[in-house]
Formats: C-alpha cells, structure tokens, sequence
C-alpha cells in the first residue's frame, strides 16, 4: 500500500494538487462545510425518528426533504476527499485515522440508505422502537466520523505505536 501511495504521490496530478497553493485550502474548505450539511441532514433525519420534530408528518416526508442533501452531501465530500488522498496519498495511506474513518464511512452510508429504505414505506407516524435506536447509532457513527477526519493530521499523537506511520 505504501509502495502505491508513493506512486500516486510522484504523478503529475498529485504534484499538481500538491503545489498550487490555494488546491489543499480550497478542498479543505468545501471537506469542512459539507460535513454540516451531511451532519445536520443525518440529525434532522434521526430527531424525525426519535419524534422529537415533525411529528404530524410521515417519516417518509422528512427522509424525502432531507436524504437528497445527505446524498449529495456525501458526493461533494468523496469528490474532494479524493482529491485530497490524491494530494497527500503517503500521509492517508499510513494514517489509522484514515483508515477507521473510510471503514464507518461504509457502515454509516449502508446503515442509512438500509434505513430510509426500511422506513420511507412506513406510513404510521409512530415509528419501531429498534428503529430510534437504529437513528442514535447513525448520529454516534457520524460523529465518530468526524473525528477520525480531524484525528488523520494527529495519527501517531492519536495512536502511538498502533499508527500506520509509527
Ligand atoms: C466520502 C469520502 C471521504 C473521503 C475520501 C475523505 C477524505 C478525507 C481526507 C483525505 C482528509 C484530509 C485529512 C488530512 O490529511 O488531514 C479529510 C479530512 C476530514 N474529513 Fe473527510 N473524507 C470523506 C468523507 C468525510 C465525511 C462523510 C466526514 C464527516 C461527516 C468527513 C470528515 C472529515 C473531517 C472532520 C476532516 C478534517 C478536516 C480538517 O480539519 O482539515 N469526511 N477527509
């Protein structure tokens, strides 16, 4: 893997995304601010199942208004999170941060598009008990996302010995 991501380090591409100096700022910007739209979406969509809003309406209602910003939410973030792998691949590539955050990624876009599938049909406005549990471990898993994008520049500082860059 390293061997690879020293590759991709030397490519034009990569060289270029290294070394306009407005490329890394500018994708870090966007990284950042979509989060809060990915963010709020996922907790308009949970808050909807723990009944705390929009209670006079059909879930289906709320995932309708709100999964559109979170998919396309999450495009945004993969476009310019692979860019930014493209840019920095060595430093993602030995980061566990890294690593953890792309494996709860996958768990927490499964889980959610499982979810509004499993729920859009569901016409009653009271929703399962398993299913607000379900929607709080979204959120936690989100969270944890956020996290492990933030812990990535402090890999070794976070893990020690157990960083892929150690
Ligand atoms: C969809 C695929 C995604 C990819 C490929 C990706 C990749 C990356 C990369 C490469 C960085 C830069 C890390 C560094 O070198 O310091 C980063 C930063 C970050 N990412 Fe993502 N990311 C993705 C989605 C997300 C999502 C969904 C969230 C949260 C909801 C997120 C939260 C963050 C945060 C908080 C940072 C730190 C930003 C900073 O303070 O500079 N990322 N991401």
């Amino acid at each position: 893997m390293r061997e690879l991501a020293e590759w991709l380090q030397g490519t034009p591409f990569s060289v270029t995304i290294q070394s306009v100096s407005w490329v890394v700022p500018l994708l870090q910007s966007i990284h950042i601010v979509t989060i809060g739209v990915v963010f709020v979406s996922s907790f308009m969509i949970a808050l909807r199942v723990l009944g705390r809003i929009r209670t006079d309406e059909p879930f289906a209602a709320v995932w309708r208004q709100f999964s559109p910003w979170l998919w396309g939410g999450l495009c945004v973030m993969a476009v310019t999170g692979g860019l930014l792998v493209v840019g920095e691949p060595v430093r993602e590539a030995t980061s566990l941060s890294f690593w953890l955050k792309m494996a709860l990624l996958v768990i927490a876009v499964a889980g959610t598009a499982l979810f509004g599938r499993s729920l859009a049909a569901a016409a009653r406005v009271e929703l399962p008990s398993g299913a607000k549990g379900a929607a709080i471990a979204l959120l936690v898993l989100w969270i944890a996302i956020i996290f492990l994008g933030r812990a990535i520049a402090y890999d070794v500082e976070v893990w020690g010995r157990l960083s892929l860059s150690a």
